[in-house]
Parts: C-alpha cells; sequence; structure tokens
C-alpha cells in the first residue's frame, strides 16, 4: 500500500485548469486499491497571500466540495483542512530550525516575488517548511505535484534524511516526487495558461446561463462564418480536445475544416460538451456548498483520521529532539 499525499491551495474554486490538471489525475489515482491517499485543502498556505477570512473559508469548502464532487472515497481515503490539524504548524517550527536560511533563499516561491521584498512576508518565505511538515507529518511515500512544486519536495527529502541522520534513526519517511512530465497546460479563456491572476478561468460549477457566457467569451480570430477556420490554432477548439473522446474531436475538426461553421457554433458545442461530460460533479457539486453540514461532517472525519495519524509522529519527534 503507498501512501500518497497532495494539497491544493485554497485561492478560489478550482476552475477547470485545476480539475483537469490536478484534481481528477489525483483522484484517478486514489482508485487503485493499492494507494492510500491523503488529499488535503492548503488554507494555511493560502494566508501568505489571502488576508480576507470569510473568502478563506469559501474557497477552502469549494476545494472540499471540489473533491467530493469527483468521487473521492473518503472512506478508504483521507480528505481533510490543513488547518484542522494545526500540529503541523508545531513540526513546521522544528524543521524550520533545521532548514538552512540560505537555502530557503533559493525557494522559487519566494525567489520570484523577491525583487519587491517589501511585499514578501515570513510566512511566504518559509511556505516551502510548512510544505515539508505537511509532507513529513504523514509519513508520507509519494507526492503528486506539477513541476513547479519539484523544488519543493527536494527541500523536503533533504530535511528529512539531514534530521533522520543528525538523531541517528529513521524518523522520518524520506518522500518521492511523482511529477507528470506530459501534464496537459490548459489554455484560458485568452489562450494564456488558465490560471486565476489572468482572470481567465473557467467555472465549471456555474449556471448554465453564466457558463454560456463565460464560453462565449473566448477569444476566437475574425475568419467569416462560411471559410473553413483552422482548428489547431483556436481556443475554443483546444479546450473541446481536452475533454471530448477522440471521435467528438475529430468530428468537431472536420467541421472547422468543412466551413460554413462558425466559432459560435463551436462555442456552443463546448458548453454541451461541458454540461454534459460534468452532468454528476455540477449537481453533486452544488448539492454538497448548499449543505455545509454534510461538507463539515466530512471534513471533521478527514481531521480525526489525518490526526489518528500525525500524533504518533509528531510524538516521535518530541521524543528524538528532547521535547
Ligand atoms: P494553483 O492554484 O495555480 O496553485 O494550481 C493548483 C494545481 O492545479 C497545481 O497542481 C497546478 O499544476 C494545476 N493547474 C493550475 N492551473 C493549471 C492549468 N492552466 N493547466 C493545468 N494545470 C493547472
Ligand atoms: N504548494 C502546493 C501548491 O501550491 C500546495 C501544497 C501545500 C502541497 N502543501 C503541500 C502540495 C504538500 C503537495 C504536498 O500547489
Amino acid at each position: 500500500m503507498a501512501r500518497i499525499l497532495t494539497g491544493i491551495q485554497s485561492t478560489n474554486i478550482p476552475h477547470l485548469g485545476n480539475i483537469l490538471g490536478a484534481l481528477s489525475p489525483a483522484v484517478a489515482l486514489s482508485k487503485n486499491p493499492n494507494n492510500h491517499c491523503i488529499y488535503f485543502i492548503a488554507d494555511l498556505h493560502s494566508l501568505t497571500s489571502i488576508k480576507d477570512a470569510d473568502f478563506r473559508k469559501e474557497s477552502a469548502m469549494a476545494v472540499a466540495a471540489t473533491w467530493l464532487a469527483f468521487g473521492l472515497d473518503t472512506d478508504k481515503n483521507i480528505l481533510f483542512r490543513q488547518s484542522d490539524v494545526p500540529e503541523v504548524c508545531e513540526l513546521t517550527w522544528y524543521l524550520g530550525c533545521f532548514m538552512s536560511y540560505q537555502r530557503l533563499q533559493l525557494a522559487h516561491s519566494f525567489k520570484d516575488k523577491s525583487e519587491n521584498l517589501s511585499d514578501v512576508n515570513a510566512g511566504l518565505f518559509t511556505y516551502p517548511v510548512l510544505m515539508a511538515a505537511d509532507i513529513l507529518m504523514y509519513d508520507t511515500e509519494i507526492v503528486p505535484v506539477g513541476k513547479d512544486q519539484k523544488q519543493h519536495i527536494e527541500f523536503t527529502r533533504d530535511l528529512a534524511e539531514k534530521i533522520n541522520h543528525q538523531y541517528n534513526q529513521e524518523l522520518f519517511v524520506v518522500p518521492k516526487e511523482q511529477i507528470d512530465e506530459q501534464v496537459m497546460v490548459v489554455p484560458g479563456t485568452d489562450g494564456r495558461k488558465m490560471s486565476k491572476s489572468y482572470s481567465n478561468f473557467i467555472n465549471i460549477f456555474l449556471p448554465e446561463k453564466e457558463l454560456k457566457k463565460v464560453i462565449g467569451s473566448i477569444v476566437t480570430d475574425s475568419t467569416p462564418l462560411e471559410e473553413p477556420k483552422n482548428p489547431d490554432t483556436c481556443n475554443v477548439f483546444a479546450l473541446y480536445k481536452l475533454i471530448a473522446n477522440a471521435e467528438q474531436t475529430n468530428v468537431l475538426r472536420e467541421k472547422y475544416l468543412a466551413g460554413n461553421f462558425g466559432y459560435g457554433h463551436a462555442k456552443a458545442a463546448l458548453l454541451e460538451l461541458l454540461l454534459d461530460y460534468y452532468r454528476e460533479p455540477r449537481t453533486r457539486y452544488n448539492e454538497l456548498m448548499n449543505d455545509r453540514g454534510l461538507l463539515e461532517a466530512e471534513l471533521k472525519k478527514g481531521e480525526d483520521k489525518a490526526r489518528s495519524i500525525a500524533t504518533p509522529v509528531l510524538g516521535r519527534v518530541r521524543t528524538a529532539l528532547g521535547f
């Protein structure tokens, strides 16, 4: 049984890019009977950027509802909210005292923002240490992440090895990263990478009318309706083919090439595909968001299961360090 752990920051409602790039593949991993998956909502990490309390709470709920809507089985696996197991903050302190200041200065999460040091809070600087605590707290073996997180896993491995060596025992399980080199980059409505910060994202949970508006806003060129169009340079087609099966994709490709098929038609096809493909998660998500009791009960169940793993690990660490 492999222990797999990953976290998604709760900085908004997960968009189509988060779902196709991270959430769906993680749910697929959890379906393997040989895997035990621990997935969490990284709301403590979100405080490095988001200060609005209501927005944070709501985003955490939205991320939880998305995991559940996509079919994560929480009897077999664990879904919890990071801040519900504050023991991770204690472990963060211990790990921080072994983390080299100079190495932390090299973290991309910090370096990318370091031209504007006045905007950098200490939480952002020590972000990788909290992430290491997330991982080491649960004796994690495998961490599936995007390429951008590779360095954080290296920090975590080095910390675990350094402390194990210094205290001459297998205090921490040394985790391995799992990076899908072919991760798809989901384009946004303007053709750039779909991202919350570009405001080009698609929220698939919107009511049909609003979703239609967002799909309508996808940028296309001005080729007249009658003329044949190039599917391979079209943002609508790019999104369509990420979700559709090969046959559906070919049918749409032929329509582009044949002419007399406008971008309005293509957008209608994409909308229909999204509504059909995500019918169940859309319904389930909205049910869950309207039943906070159920969501909280799920998170409580996750908290209890997560804590039952975290408590003995933290006990081991306290003893080894002399606390
Ligand atoms: P973020 O909210 O940007 O930290 O992303 C959370 C997860 O979603 C990470 O695993 C990202 O790699 C993934 N992700 C975010 N945006 C996209 C995108 N446009 N295409 C594919 N994956 C994405
Ligand atoms: N830093 C990760 C991200 O932004 C989120 C995260 C926090 C995480 N703790 C983690 C991912 C532990 C994997 C393991 O995507």
